[in-house]
């Protein structure tokens, strides 16, 4: 189990699509412990094996307290709409508001290869709905109509000189920091 580093925008092997896993042995789950581990680290909500250089179907996402593991995942029933910020450790630093369905239904595999279905909304939709973009070869700025809409996370530019404290813009771009920790996958 290791921290690997995490490739950055840029790096072609980020545009690969993920190979379906048919191996579930020692490889597959150094692989699972080492996204863990990275993710953490890192830290974030979710991690995809394209993001350490490994074109596999295989991402792990967390949140209350709870690691799924996805091996081939797949999202078979969605439903709604939501918007929220979201981010990438692929391309730290910054947002975007990006639609995504509320809630998705997913089928994937365990480490041990055992089928498993759930649901998820709110939150967990959007990282699931990340992870799985990110085994396509896609990032969420694809979705963007162009990168100005890409926020800093940090930025003194907007400060309001007058009253930085109570700046509307400062509550913005703490929202955005906000969302950056809690929604980088
Ligand atoms: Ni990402």
């Amino acid at each position: 189990m290791s921290v690997r580093p995490i490739l950055l925008l840029g790096d072609p092997r980020l545009r690969l699509a993920g190979a379906q896993v048919d191996a579930f042995d020692k490889q597959l789950a150094e692989l699972i412990d080492d996204l863990v581990h990275t993710m953490r680290a890192a830290p974030g909500a979710g991690l995809a094996a394209p993001q350490l250089g490994e074109a596999q179907n295989v991402a792990v996402v967390e949140a209350h307290g709870r690691i799924y593991e996805l091996v081939n995942p797949r999202i078979v029933r969605e439903n709604g709409d939501q918007r929220d910020y979201e981010g990438c450790l692929s391309i730290p630093g910054y947002v975007a508001e990006v639609t995504r369905r509320e809630k998705v239904w997913v089928e994937a595999q365990d480490r041990r290869g055992r089928l498993y279905k759930f649901s998820e909304e709110g939150f967990l939709a959007r990282a699931v709905q990340h992870e799985l973009d990110h085994l396509k070869g896609k990032l969420y700025i694809d979705y963007l109509d162009s990168l100005d809409d890409l926020l800093p996370v940090v930025d003194g530019e907007d400060e309001d000189p007058e009253d930085p404290a109570n700046s509307p813009k400062r509550a913005a771009r703490e929202r955005r920091a906000k969302a950056a920790r809690a929604h980088s996958h």
